[in-house]
Order: C-alpha cells, then sequence, then structure tokens
C-alpha cells in the first residue's frame, strides 16, 4: 500500500489518506481480504498524528470498503475491480415468472405425446392423422414443382396474409364447402391452433366471457386458459350443442365469442343438427355474439356428407370460419386459414404479423400446388376410406369387448369415440394404468373447463395401425378389468379425477 502525503495541499492530510486507500481498493489494487497497516503502524510511516488515521480508517469503514475485527486486524471489504469471492448462485425456477395463466401444468398431455413416441405403445390418445396417409409421392411431386415455377420466392419472405395464389385456392376451396367467400377475406394461418389464438388475442379481454361446448377441443381450452377467458360450457349430445341451453346463458352471461365445433366435434365426434346450427345462428344474431366455428374434421366424413357449414347458412358475417390442411394432408406443412368478416380479417392479419410474420411459404406454395393440381380431393377421398375403416374397425372392437363398461354413439367422421365409463372407476387411474399396459387413452376430463361429473375417455382410431387397434382395446378392457377389481378391494369412493390441463 503506498500512500503519498502532499502537506502543501488545501485537502486536510486523512481526506488524502481517505482518498489514495479508496482509490487503490477501488481499482483491485488492494485486494478482498488485503490487510492494512495498523493505525499506529501507518501514523507511524507517514508522519502523522494516529488520530488522523483513525478518522480515515473510520470514513472507510463508513463506506463499507475496510472492515475491523478484533485479532484479525483491519481488512479490505470489498472494492471496483477486485474479485469477488466464489458466491453460491440458486437456479431459477422459471416457473415462478410465467404469467399466471400459463401455470395450469400440461404435465398429463406432455407425458401422453411422450408415450405416443414409445415402442410397442398403442397410441389411442392422440389426434393425430395416420402416419401412413401422409402423400410422400404427392408432397415430393408438388415440392420440386414449386421449386421449379417459384425458385428462391418459395424459400422467402411472403405477404403476412399469405400467399395470394393460395389464398385463392383456399377462396375456391370455400366455395366447394359451400361457403363462398372473397380471397381477401381470408387469413393463411399456422395451422388451425394459430386460427384460435388468434381470434382469442383480437377479440378476449382477461375476464371476457367466452361459450364453449363440453366436451370440447382441448387445444382451444389452452387458448383459452392463456387469455384469461371466463369460460362458460354448453354440453353437447348426439345432435351438437344443446342450444335449447344456450339462450339462458346469452341472456345472463353477454359473452364476447361462442367457440363451436359442430362438425365430427373433438371428442364427441357429433354432427350438429341443420336444425341447431339454424337456432345457433339465430341466437348469436339476437344477442350480437361472434361464433368461431372449428370445421377441422368436416371432409373427413364414412359414408354421407355432414350438413352445410355454419358459415354457409350465416347471412350476417357473424361466422369466422376456422379450418385446416393438418388432419387431410399433413399437419407438419402447418397449414391452415381464418376466413371471416373483411374489418376483422385485417386486423388479424396485424396479429398474425406480430406472432410470426406470416404462414410458413414454402407449406402454402405445396398444398397451393397440390389442391391446384386437383389431387388433394382425391387424396381426401382416399382419407375417408381409409378412416371410415379404421373407425369401423374401433366400433368392431369396441362392441366385442366394451360393452359391460362403456357406451359411446358411433361417430359418422372424424378421428374419434368418446366413451363413456359406466363402470365406476377413476379415469385418472385408467389411464395411469394403460399407460402401464401400453395403451395410451386421453381422460375426457381434458376436453373439458370444469370438473367432470361422469367418467369420459376419448380413444382416437386415426393415427394407430388397423391391426393394432383391437389389441388396444382388449388391453384397455383388461386394464378396466383390473382397476375396478382394486376399486372394490379398497372400497375406495370414485370420483373422477381431472388432469392438470
Ligand atoms: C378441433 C381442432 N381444432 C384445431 C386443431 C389444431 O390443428 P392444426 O394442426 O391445424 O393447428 C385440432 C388438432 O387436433 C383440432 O382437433
Amino acid at each position: 500500500m503506498l500512500i503519498r502525503i502532499d502537506r502543501g495541499s488545501e485537502v486536510p492530510v486523512y481526506r488524502q489518506i481517505i482518498q489514495s486507500v479508496r482509490s487503490q481498493i477501488l481499482q483491485g489494487i488492494l485486494p478482498v481480504g488485503f490487510r492494512l497497516p495498523t493505525e499506529r503502524a501507518l501514523a507511524r510511516t507517514l508522519g502523522v498524528n494516529r488520530t488522523t488515521i483513525m478518522s480515515a480508517y473510520a470514513e472507510l469503514k463508513s463506506e463499507g470498503l475496510i472492515r475491523a475485527r478484533v485479532g484479525d486486524g483491519t481488512r479490505v471489504a470489498a472494492g471496483g475491480n477486485a474479485p469477488e469471492p466464489p458466491r453460491a448462485v440458486l437456479p431459477l425456477r422459471w416457473s415462478d415468472f410465467t404469467r399466471l395463466s400459463f401455470r395450469p401444468t400440461d404435465d398429463e398431455i406432455k407425458r401422453l405425446l411422450a408415450l405416443s413416441e414409445a415402442q410397442g405403445v398403442v397410441v389411442l390418445s392422440v389426434g393425430f392423422p395416420a402416419l401412413d396417409l401422409i402423400p410422400l409421392k404427392l408432397l415430393k411431386t408438388a415440392t420440386d414443382a414449386v421449386m421449379t415455377k417459384r425458385g428462391a420466392s418459395a424459400f422467402f419472405y411472403g405477404p403476412a396474409e399469405g400467399v395470394s395464389t393460395f389464398r385463392e385456392s383456399l377462396a375456391e376451396l370455400m366455395n366447394v364447402r359451400g361457403a363462398p367467400i372473397a380471397p381477401d377475406q381470408i387469413l393463411v394461418t399456422s395451422g388451425a391452433q394459430q386460427a384460435l389464438d388468434l381470434v382469442a388475442r383480437m377479440l378476449v379481454d382477461p375476464g371476457d366471457t367466452v361459450v364453449i361446448e363440453e366436451p370440447t377441443y382441448l387445444g382451444a381450452l389452452q387458448v383459452l386458459r392463456a387469455a384469461r377467458a371466463r369460460i362458460v360450457s354448453v354440453p353437447v349430445d348426439s345432435e351438437g350443442m344443446r342450444t335449447d341451453l344456450l339462450e339462458n346463458i346469452l341472456e345472463r352471461s353477454s359473452p364476447k365469442l361462442i367457440y363451436t365445433l359442430p362438425t365430427f366435434q373433438n371428442p364427441s365426434g357429433a354432427v350438429m343438427s341443420n336444425e341447431r346450427r339454424m337456432k345457433l345462428l339465430d341466437l348469436a344474431y339476437r344477442f350480437r355474439v361472434p361464433i368461431l366455428e372449428d370445421d377441422t374434421y368436416g371432409d373427413l366424413w364414412f359414408d354421407e356428407p355432414p350438413p352445410q357449414p355454419l358459415r354457409a347458412l350465416d347471412r350476417h358475417e357473424y361466422v369466422l370460419y376456422a379450418s385446416s390442411f393438418s388432419k387431410t394432408l399433413s399437419p407438419g406443412l402447418r397449414v391452415g386459414w381464418i376466413a371471416g368478416p373483411r374489418p376483422l380479417i385485417r386486423r388479424l392479419v396485424q396479429v398474425k404479423q406480430t406472432v410470426d410474420l406470416q404462414a410458413p411459404t414454402l407449406s402454402q406454395m405445396i398444398v397451393d400446388e397440390i389442391v391446384r393440381s386437383g389431387k388433394y380431393a382425391k387424396h381426401v377421398a382416399d382419407g375417408r376410406v381409409a378412416y371410415a375403416e379404421r373407425g369401423r374397425a374401433m366400433g368392431e372392437s369396441l362392441k366385442k369387448r366394451a360393452r359391460g363398461w362403456a357406451e359411446w354413439i358411433p361417430p359418422r367422421g372424424g378421428f374419434y369415440y368418446w366413451c363413456r365409463i359406466k363402470t365406476p372407476v377413476p379415469v385418472s387411474a385408467l389411464a395411469a394404468e394403460a399407460a402401464a399396459m401400453r395403451v395410451s387413452i386421453l381422460p375426457g376430463a381434458a376436453c373439458m373447463a370444469d370438473e367432470p361429473t361422469e367418467s369420459y375417455v376419448r380413444l382416437s382410431f386415426s393415427y394407430p395401425k388397423p391391426e393394432e387397434i383391437d389389441e388396444g382395446i382388449a388391453r384397455l378392457a383388461r386394464v378396466v378389468r383390473r382397476v375396478a377389481a382394486q376399486q372394490e378391494q379398497v372400497g375406495l369412493a370414485v370420483e373422477a379425477t381431472r388432469p392438470a390441463v
């Protein structure tokens, strides 16, 4: 430690000592822990009075730069560039930082998805299309054609609202579905999931009421929970949403939105009757509530086409229509769309821009190529036959193995059987035991906003190989028997348990 005193200076000596020691500490010249001379020794070295050193050390102590302990002398406590002794850093708990609306855990769904990738598991839980129905040749030919025709632009940024020729193709597709609409009333989204999310971002403030069906698509529940909507459910029966109960709800809760899956509902498979479609529109008009129609499965009918979409029946632009190529062509391309009134679409384009700028250009061009070639319609027709076969296989298997413990309404399209479990077993125990027996099922509570009063499971026939379906149901039947026997043994009161979604 080197201190020079300038006796001719106007700065008092004790101040000069403070400045010198302070600057040496802050520059790291005197490291943390460095032992300073005693007051007596420093006074002697500098030829000053001991009280001068005492005053200087007292001020440095009050600044926290030095500390004195009996038996340990006076040491440097902290400094600017001085290396600090290593301090334990606690791991960050990210869950403490996430927004409240994202806190409900999706662990159960995550576990199911992980299980769907495990070897030897019959996967009846997920709403995936069949892997073997992804038309690889068609996709390759279309990709080659796009690369030749469109070159680098296929790999470039595109318009936020979607590639213009593709929007024209989508308008034509809407026409075929009986709901003609102009291309500029369509926004291309990254799957139907994003269509739901963008609409929620656009229309729903925290605390706003949104009417949904019970049961409903679990991804929509996740979106609405993230938007912190107040969710009000209307039960679904074999004819779709119970519109007779809706009027009362609309009267009481003035919702911002009604979300409905009128055709091959996920998970119930229900198709809303024409009469109820008209009634729903009528109620929406009366109470001035927009409708979000999710028509992700409408093309996948078994024996006869379903009624026209709500959008086709809507005469007053109350219906926003969302759909997707995920189930009919490829979920990995991430292409869906939303069609509706121009002013809303324009604002949704702005929201879309803030989220991800645009849907993938290459994917849009590939789908456009396939639709324009006329091969999309043929591919969907083949898909209908294949899924109808799988649906029938599951129906036969359930008749053979599940009549005693479950009941269901056979679907007329889509991907799912929605089974009420008659045997008093907790569904969460059933799903856990089923996983152990290498069959995955979706507990019905995942598709409900509130605690269910009855036990349901959703069984999907789209993803397992046709020859696996019966094996999956056979395993499930064994699981039900086993869990029911366990329940009897322990004599537990049975209640439906809600997964954490
Ligand atoms: C009813 C419904 N809507 C939307 C989606 C999301 O589909 P996408 O892959 O197009 O985002 C699904 C997927 O399962 C669904 O079942």
